[in-house]
Protein backbone atom coordinates (compact mmCIF):
# COMPACT_ATOMS: atom_id res chain seq x y z
CA UNK A 1 0.00 0.00 0.00
CA UNK A 2 1.18 3.56 -1.14
CA UNK A 3 2.18 6.14 1.98
CA UNK A 4 -1.44 7.84 2.09
CA UNK A 5 0.61 11.33 1.87
CA UNK A 6 1.50 10.62 -1.75
CA UNK A 7 -2.28 9.94 -2.56
CA UNK A 8 -3.55 13.15 -0.65
CA UNK A 9 -0.96 15.28 -2.23
CA UNK A 10 -1.77 14.21 -5.69
CA UNK A 11 -5.81 14.94 -4.37
CA UNK A 12 -4.75 18.65 -3.20
CA UNK A 13 -2.63 18.64 -7.11
CA UNK A 14 -5.65 17.99 -8.62
CA UNK A 15 -7.79 20.31 -6.78
CA UNK A 16 -5.82 22.98 -8.56
CA UNK A 17 -7.04 21.83 -11.89
CA UNK A 18 -11.11 22.47 -10.65
CA UNK A 19 -13.13 24.70 -12.53
CA UNK A 20 -15.68 25.82 -10.11
CA UNK A 21 -16.74 29.37 -11.15
CA UNK A 22 -20.14 28.80 -10.40
CA UNK A 23 -20.26 27.08 -6.60
CA UNK A 24 -16.69 28.05 -5.81
CA UNK A 25 -15.77 24.48 -4.49
CA UNK A 26 -13.31 23.08 -4.99
CA UNK A 27 -12.41 18.90 -5.60
CA UNK A 28 -9.74 17.07 -6.23
CA UNK A 29 -9.97 13.20 -6.05
CA UNK A 30 -6.21 10.46 -6.29
CA UNK A 31 -7.89 7.48 -7.18
CA UNK A 32 -5.17 4.33 -6.61
CA UNK A 33 -5.51 2.00 -8.97
CA UNK A 34 -4.48 -2.08 -7.84
CA UNK A 35 -1.76 -1.34 -10.67
CA UNK A 36 0.00 0.67 -8.43
CA UNK A 37 -1.14 4.11 -11.00
CA UNK A 38 -2.79 6.87 -10.05
CA UNK A 39 -6.01 8.42 -11.56
CA UNK A 40 -6.14 11.95 -10.66
CA UNK A 41 -9.66 14.34 -11.49
CA UNK A 42 -11.34 17.24 -10.21
CA UNK A 43 -14.63 18.56 -10.12
CA UNK A 44 -15.90 20.25 -13.54
CA UNK A 45 -18.99 22.51 -13.23
CA UNK A 46 -21.35 24.14 -16.30
CA UNK A 47 -23.49 26.88 -16.87
CA UNK A 48 -25.88 24.24 -16.84
CA UNK A 49 -25.72 23.37 -13.52
CA UNK A 50 -26.73 20.59 -13.22
CA UNK A 51 -24.03 19.05 -15.94
CA UNK A 52 -21.19 19.77 -13.34
CA UNK A 53 -19.51 16.49 -12.49
CA UNK A 54 -17.47 15.64 -8.95
CA UNK A 55 -14.40 15.13 -8.36
CA UNK A 56 -14.30 11.50 -7.81
CA UNK A 57 -16.62 10.63 -10.96
CA UNK A 58 -13.84 12.11 -12.59
CA UNK A 59 -11.15 10.18 -11.29
CA UNK A 60 -13.04 7.02 -11.59
CA UNK A 61 -14.11 7.60 -15.53
CA UNK A 62 -11.19 8.71 -16.61
CA UNK A 63 -9.43 5.07 -14.84
CA UNK A 64 -11.81 3.38 -16.45
CA UNK A 65 -11.96 4.33 -19.99
CA UNK A 66 -7.63 4.04 -19.75
CA UNK A 67 -9.06 0.34 -18.92
CA UNK A 68 -8.45 0.30 -14.86
CA UNK A 69 -11.24 -1.23 -12.75
CA UNK A 70 -9.95 -2.26 -9.89
CA UNK A 71 -8.88 0.51 -7.29
CA UNK A 72 -6.99 0.26 -3.75
CA UNK A 73 -8.06 3.70 -2.46
CA UNK A 74 -9.54 7.23 -3.17
CA UNK A 75 -7.90 10.37 -1.32
CA UNK A 76 -10.66 13.48 -1.64
CA UNK A 77 -9.62 16.75 -0.98
CA UNK A 78 -12.10 19.65 -0.93
CA UNK A 79 -13.54 23.13 0.06
CA UNK A 80 -14.16 26.15 -0.67
CA UNK A 81 -11.42 28.66 -2.69
CA UNK A 82 -9.61 29.74 0.24
CA UNK A 83 -9.60 26.02 1.90
CA UNK A 84 -10.72 27.84 5.30
CA UNK A 85 -13.75 25.35 5.60
CA UNK A 86 -13.83 23.05 9.40
CA UNK A 87 -15.41 20.43 7.35
CA UNK A 88 -13.65 17.25 5.38
CA UNK A 89 -15.10 16.76 1.98
CA UNK A 90 -16.74 13.17 1.82
CA UNK A 91 -17.97 11.60 -1.06
CA UNK A 92 -21.18 12.57 -2.09
CA UNK A 93 -23.86 9.90 -2.75
CA UNK A 94 -23.94 9.13 -6.22
CA UNK A 95 -20.20 8.98 -6.23
CA UNK A 96 -20.02 6.37 -3.47
CA UNK A 97 -22.14 4.54 -6.03
CA UNK A 98 -19.81 5.02 -8.64
CA UNK A 99 -17.10 4.07 -6.76
CA UNK A 100 -19.13 0.75 -5.30
CA UNK A 101 -19.65 -0.30 -9.12
CA UNK A 102 -15.50 -1.45 -8.76
CA UNK A 103 -15.16 -2.58 -5.36
CA UNK A 104 -17.51 -5.78 -4.81
CA UNK A 105 -15.97 -6.38 -1.77
CA UNK A 106 -16.17 -3.04 -0.21
CA UNK A 107 -12.61 -3.30 0.27
CA UNK A 108 -11.88 0.35 -0.97
CA UNK A 109 -10.09 3.16 1.17
CA UNK A 110 -11.62 6.52 1.20
CA UNK A 111 -9.70 9.15 2.69
CA UNK A 112 -10.64 12.46 3.42
CA UNK A 113 -8.24 14.82 3.77
CA UNK A 114 -7.99 18.95 5.06
CA UNK A 115 -3.86 18.65 4.87
CA UNK A 116 -1.67 16.14 4.22
CA UNK A 117 -1.15 14.96 7.72
CA UNK A 118 -4.76 16.12 8.89
CA UNK A 119 -7.13 13.25 7.18
CA UNK A 120 -9.87 10.75 8.17
CA UNK A 121 -10.24 7.23 6.61
CA UNK A 122 -12.82 5.30 5.95
CA UNK A 123 -13.68 1.95 3.74
CA UNK A 124 -16.50 2.24 1.09
CA UNK A 125 -19.03 0.21 2.80
CA UNK A 126 -19.08 2.43 5.92
CA UNK A 127 -20.23 5.10 3.59
CA UNK A 128 -22.17 2.81 1.79
CA UNK A 129 -23.63 0.45 3.53
CA UNK A 130 -26.03 -2.12 2.46
CA UNK A 131 -25.22 -1.32 -1.27
CA UNK A 132 -26.34 -2.40 -4.64
CA UNK A 133 -24.23 -3.42 -7.22
CA UNK A 134 -23.10 -5.75 -9.95
CA UNK A 135 -23.76 -8.66 -7.60
CA UNK A 136 -27.10 -7.61 -6.46
CA UNK A 137 -28.33 -7.86 -9.98
CA UNK A 138 -27.20 -11.97 -10.60
N1 LIG B 1 -18.32 17.96 -5.49
C1 LIG B 1 -17.35 17.05 -5.77
O1 LIG B 1 -16.49 17.27 -6.63
N2 LIG B 1 -17.37 15.87 -5.09
C2 LIG B 1 -18.31 15.52 -4.17
O2 LIG B 1 -18.33 14.39 -3.73
C3 LIG B 1 -19.27 16.53 -3.71
C4 LIG B 1 -19.36 17.77 -4.51
C5 LIG B 1 -18.34 19.21 -6.26
C6 LIG B 1 -19.52 19.36 -7.18
C7 LIG B 1 -19.62 20.85 -7.33
O3 LIG B 1 -18.75 21.26 -8.38
C8 LIG B 1 -19.09 21.39 -6.01
O4 LIG B 1 -18.40 20.30 -5.39
C9 LIG B 1 -20.15 21.90 -5.08
O5 LIG B 1 -21.15 20.97 -4.91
Amino acid sequence: MLDYKVLIEAAFEARRNAYAPYSHYRVGAALLCKDGTIVKGCNVENASYGLSNCAERTAVFKAVSEGKTRFEAIAVAGGPDDMQSKDYAYPCGACRQVLREFCPPMQLKVIVARAVDDYKEYRLSELLPDSFGPDSLV
